[in-house]
């Protein structure tokens, strides 16, 4: 049973006042696409004293970071941007190029690492709790997403106030609020990171089709929200040698 949108936008905005009056401070996580601009929207017509963040890798569309704008003219609110040490991304465009995370899945995590987790860890520090965007039926990743799970990487609660929102419902909220929204979801874009590693689908393609296209869909997350996001190699068993 779908439940309506009316029901939806309650119970969330039941969450989002609750975070921040039970989990303070509190902060989100917005890549600026369309689920993050939902939340937006209800944490900042709401009031509601939870800060926003984005993780600003310096490889975003334009028309990603051109969200800042649309949010600082829409709601007079300026998003807090947490870029990447420049020391780390020097030594990684020394060593491998600036593009090669397409060489290794290896390389592909070190540069999230460096570009998305360590800032991360930065936006995250001092805070009790965090919210993210994600929808359970975003991914084979997360068909089992809770609206409120523990963060033990971070020590943290964090919550994902639209788990059980569909897709549809996003962008009913959105046309219906008329709520600034990325335009590359009209051209193509369901989903949305940085722009070497995002492509357009073609219609009935899976809505992350188009991120880490080269990956196979239980390795492409980022590690924003893999607690163990490494890949686990077993050490291959030493065959013992009988005989004479
Ligand atoms: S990702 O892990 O594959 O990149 P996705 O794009 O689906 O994640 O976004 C899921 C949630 O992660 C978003 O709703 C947002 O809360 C957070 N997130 C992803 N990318 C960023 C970013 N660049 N800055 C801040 N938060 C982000
Ligand atoms: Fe690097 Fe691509 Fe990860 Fe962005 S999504 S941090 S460019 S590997």
């Amino acid at each position: 049973m779908t439940t309506d949108l009316n029901t939806l936008i309650a119970e969330t905005l039941t969450t989002l006042r609750k975070i921040a009056s039970d989990f303070s401070p509190a902060v989100m996580a917005s890549s600026l696409a369309a689920e993050d601009m939902v939340l937006t929207d209800m944490i900042l017509r709401d009031g509601l004293p939870i800060g926003i963040f984005t993780l600003e890798t310096g490889r975003l569309h334009s028309e990603t970071l051109g969200m800042l704008d649309r949010i600082r003219e829409t709601y007079a609110y300026d998003v807090t941007p947490y870029r990447p040490e420049p020391a780390a991304i020097d030594t990684f465009v020394a060593d491998h190029g600036l593009n090669g995370f397409y060489d290794s899945i290896d390389l592909r995590k070190e540069c999230c690492r460096i570009r998305k987790m360590e800032p991360l860890n930065r936006a995250l520090a001092g805070n009790a709790a965090w919210v993210t965007g994600q929808r359970r039926a975003q991914s084979v990743t997360r068909t089992a997403l809770d609206v409120q799970e523990q963060d033990a990487a971070h020590n943290m609660v964090k919550f994902n106030p639209l788990a059980d929102w569909s897709e549809e419902q996003v962008w009913q909220y959105l046309r219906e609020r008329q709520v600034p929204y990325n335009p590359l979801h009209d051209k193509g874009y369901p989903s949305i990171g940085c722009a070497p590693c995002t492509r357009a689908i073609q219609p009935g393609e899976d809505v992350r089709a188009g991120r880490w296209w080269w990956e196979n869909p239980d390795s492409k997350e980022c590690g924003l929200h893999v607690v163990d996001g490494k890949l686990v190699r077993m050490k291959p068993v030493q065959a013992t040698v009988t005989g004479s």
